[in-house]
C-alpha cells in the first residue's frame, strides 16, 4: 500500500476542513469547523456568507494541521495537496482551491483536483484502528447528504458508474424542509429524526407517498415534502388553505403550532417514507449487482432507521456494509485526502501544477473526468 502524505482541504458548502492523510486510511490531523450556527438563523446556508467563513477559518486550520504535522517532523515530506474542485458552490469551492494552491506553489508541492462526491465515497476506506479492513471491491455506494442522493457502482480499478440518485430534493434536504415546517432549526435533519423516535410503539403511521421515478435508481423526494405539508395542514386546523410558499407556510405554523402527536406522526412517516426509498433502491442494485459490497457516506448516514435499514438489507443480501464514522460521514477533508490517494493510486487523477490555476464546478457529475 502506498504510504503518501497528502494534505487535503474541503470547503464546497458550509464546513471548511483540513486533513493530513497517509496511505489514503489513516488521518494524522484532521479540523473541520462547522458553519451550521451562522447559516441556522437564515434556515439554509447563504453562499457569500459561506464563503467569507472560509476564508477566515481555513488559514487557521491548515496551520493548526502542519504544526501538528511539524511537531512530528513529517511536514516536509508532504507530497501533494488534494482540493475539492466540485461540485459545491462555487464562491466557497475558489477559497479552498485558492488557499490551497498558493500553499502549494509556496512549497513547491502540486495540486489534486478531488470530486467532492467520490470523497464522501472513499470516507469509507479511512480507518480508525490498524486493523480495520477495507471495503471489498466491487462495491454498491450511497451517498446521503443535504446536498447529493447518489447511487454508484465502484470498480475493482476505482472506477465509478454513476446508476441513479434523485431527480429533485436530496434526502437531507427533504429531512430539513420537514424538519422547518416542524419548527426544527436548521438543519433538522437529526431533530426530526428525534421526534419520530418519539412516536408510541406500534404507532399506526400514515404513509407519505414516494413517488416512482422512470429510472429504477433514481429517488424523488419532493412529492414526500408535499404530503408531509398537506398532513401538517390538517393536523394544525389549516386544513382549508392550499399550501402556500415555504415562508408563508413557516409562518403559518408559527401561528397555529402543530399538536405534539401531529408531529411526531409527520416526523416518523417522513422518515419512514425517506428510509423505504433508500432501502429500496439499494435492494435493487444489490440485486442487480450480486458482486457487490455495500459502502455509505454523507450526513444522513447518521440516520439510526437508515443504518439499521440498510444493515438488515446487507443481512438480507449476505453482503458486507462499510459505514464509516459519523464524523466521516459529515463533510470533512480526510475524506478528500482518501479520494486523492484513490485516484493516484488508481491513475484515474493527475497532480497539477499550481500556477496553471485549478478550475472550481458547481457542477461535476461523479464517473466523469470533464465536469458537465
Ligand atoms: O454530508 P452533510 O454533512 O452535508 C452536506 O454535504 O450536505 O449532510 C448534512 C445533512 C443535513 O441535511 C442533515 O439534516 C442531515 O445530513 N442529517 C440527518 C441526520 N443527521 C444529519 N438526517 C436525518 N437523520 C439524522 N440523524
Ligand atoms: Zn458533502
Amino acid at each position: 500500500m502506498s504510504e503518501r502524505l497528502l494534505l487535503a482541504i474541503e470547503s464546497s458548502c458550509d464546513e471548511s476542513a483540513v486533513a493530513l492523510i497517509r496511505g489514503g486510511r489513516e488521518v494524522i490531523a484532521e479540523r473541520v469547523a462547522s458553519q451550521t450556527a451562522i447559516h441556522a438563523p437564515f434556515g439554509g446556508v447563504i453562499p457569500e456568507v459561506a464563503a467569507r467563513a472560509h476564508h477566515e477559518w481555513l488559514p487557521r486550520l491548515l496551520n493548526e494541521v502542519l504544526q501538528e504535522a511539524e511537531g512530528l517532523g513529517i511536514a516536509s515530506t508532504i507530497e501533494g495537496v488534494a482540493l475539492t474542485t466540485g461540485p459545491g458552490l462555487v464562491g466557497s469551492l475558489l477559497v479552498g482551491a485558492g488557499i490551497g494552491s498558493a500553499w502549494a506553489w509556496a512549497r513547491g508541492l502540486p495540486v489534486l483536483p478531488v470530486n467532492h462526491l467520490e470523497g464522501h465515497l472513499r470516507a469509507a476506506w479511512l480507518r480508525e484502528a490498524a486493523d480495520v479492513d477495507a471495503p471489498t471491491l466491487p462495491a454498491i455506494g450511497l451517498v446521503v447528504s443535504g446536498g447529493h442522493t447518489l447511487l454508484v457502482r465502484i470498480e475493482r480499478d476505482g472506477t465509478v458508474q454513476r446508476l441513479g440518485g434523485t431527480i429533485d430534493d436530496a434526502a437531507g434536504e427533504a429531512f430539513d424542509k420537514i424538519a422547518r415546517l416542524l419548527g426544527a432549526p436548521y438543519p433538522g435533519g437529526a431533530a426530526l429524526s428525534a421526534l419520530a423516535a418519539k412516536a408510541p410503539r406500534g404507532a399506526r403511521i400514515t404513509p407519505l407517498p414516494i413517488a416512482k421515478t422512470e429510472q429504477p435508481y433514481d429517488f424523488s423526494f419532493s412529492g414526500v415534502k408535499t404530503a408531509a405539508i398537506r398532513q401538517a395542514l390538517v393536523a394544525s386546523g389549516l386544513n382549508d388553505r392550499s399550501p402556500g410558499r415555504a415562508a408563508t407556510l413557516t409562518r403559518q405554523f408559527a401561528e397555529y403550532p402543530l399538536p405534539e402527536e401531529g408531529a411526531i406522526a409527520i416526523a416518523a412517516a417522513t422518515e419512514q417514507a425517506i428510509v423505504g426509498a433508500l432501502r429500496a433502491g439499494v435492494q435493487r442494485a444489490l440485486r442487480a449487482n450480486p458482486d457487490c459490497s455495500l459502502i455509505v457516506g454523507g450526513g444522513v448516514a447518521a440516520n439510526g432507521p437508515l443504518r439499521s435499514a440498510l444493515a438488515s438489507v446487507a443481512t438480507e443480501e449476505h453482503r458486507v456494509l462499510v459505514v464509516p464514522p459519523m464524523k466521516w460521514c459529515t463533510d470533512n477533508a480526510a475524506m478528500i485526502g482518501a479520494a486523492g490517494d484513490a485516484l493516484l493510486r488508481d491513475e484515474r487523477g493527475s497532480y497539477q501544477e499550481p500556477s496553471a490555476g485549478l478550475e472550481v464546478h458547481a457542477q461535476w457529475r461523479i464517473g466523469s473526468a470533464v465536469p458537465a
